[in-house]
């Protein structure tokens, strides 16, 4: 006690304060020199449109946050693990494309434990699982728009092509390749391209529905035993997506269509470059963009600033952000050559 008296007053201070002020020097550094790094957890790298955005989130992180990307395989408990693991190694924000769109709630309420803030893309959660915390977002694109042009634009090949009505009956024999079952996309497109032709005052018979799960093989074999089962009966083909709408256009001509058999409307959904191909080649009918370049950046900068930690807003992303936390890219109609050249 009579030591520490004898102690100047200054010195006394430093001897306190010095520990209190190292730390403090080195909280502060060392949360200034922390690096930011955003985790991107991909459903399938195996799926063309997907790997179109994860291609441009690549091409947005150059020369800003880095970005890491993994590949869950279509396996939800995959995902779970990678990201757990991006939170448990100090990422600052999370872009996600779930597996499962109902597995959402448990990725979010981890991320909020651990307050790393989330960016939804291409697999909406539903609205229940966004609401449990404030630092979720969703980039997407409002799926019965697509499905809407999809209708439009076989509607309008069914006017200008009387033909089209092969056995002319009046009414549009079609067949649906559905996406994965339960997927938002797969559910509206098929929905809203019906209801369109029937606004439009078609009369529609659907000869068969089946899923292709999103993939070109799935397409194919779909086709193919549709063809099998009803053959000459089917008009119209609706894919909802590229890839399934390029297997079926390889089972069609297969079949002799193309080329004995003449020429079979089929519409698909992406505008991917290989569908963006058989459109400019004459095959596909038409298709309907999804543009992943705008979905990449519009995911990429919100989680970029919820990383750096500053708010979200429409002026900052160059995005509007609709009921705070909803990005929605527009679709675009394509028509192919025989709806352009007439
Ligand atoms: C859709 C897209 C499909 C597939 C799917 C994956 O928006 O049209 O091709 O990529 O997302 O969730
Ligand atoms: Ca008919």
């Amino acid at each position: 006690m009579a030591g520490q008296s004898a102690q100047p007053f200054s010195l006394l201070l430093m001897r306190k304060l010095l520990p209190v002020i190292l730390l403090v020097f080195l909280f502060v550094s060392c949360h200034s020199e922390k690096e930011l790094k955003i985790g991107v957890a991909v459903y399938d790298f195996q799926d063309s449109f997907i790997t179109e955005v994860r291609e441009a989130i690549m091409e947005c992180s150059e020369n800003d946050i880095p970005v890491t990307i993994v590949d869950a395989a279509g396996k939800q408990q995959t995902q779970n693990e990678q990201i757990e693991r991006f939170i448990n190694n100090g990422y600052s924000a999370i872009i996600v494309n779930s597996v499962d769109r109902t597995a959402s709630g448990v990725i979010i309420e981890k991320c909020r434990q651990s307050n790393v803030p989330l960016v939804f893309f291409n697999r909406e959660p539903v609205r229940d699982d966004m609401a449990k915390w404030d630092k979720v977002y969703y980039v997407g694109a409002r799926a019965e728009d697509s499905g809407r042009m999809a209708g439009e634009l076989m509607a309008e090949y069914w006017e200008l092509y009387p033909h089209a009505d092969r056995n002319g009956d009046g009414a549009m024999q079609f067949v649906v390749i559905k996406g994965e079952t339960g997927h938002q996309d797969t559910e509206l497109r098929t929905e809203y391209f019906i209801d369109t032709l029937l606004e439009k005052g078609l009369r529609l018979e659907k000869v068969h529905e089946d899923t292709g799960d999103w993939t070109r093989s799935g397409g194919y074999s779909v086709m193919t035993s549709m063809l099998l089962r009803s053959g000459d009966r089917i008009e119209a083909v609706f894919a909802n997506n590229d890839d399934m709408a390029l297997g079926a256009l390889e089972a069609l001509q297969e079949y002799g269509y193309f080329s004995t058999k003449g020429f079979m409307p089929v519409i698909g959904i992406d505008g991917t470059p290989v569908g963006q191909a058989a459109l400019d080649n004459g095959m596909l009918l038409a298709t309907v963009f999804n543009d992943a370049g705008n979905q990449a950046k519009a995911a990429y900068r919100i989680a970029a600033a919820l990383a750096e930690g500053r708010e979200p807003v429409s002026e900052a992303i160059g995005y509007d952000i609709v009921d705070g936390r909803y990005v929605w890219i527009p679709y675009r109609p394509m028509p192919g050559r025989l709806l352009q050249d007439r």
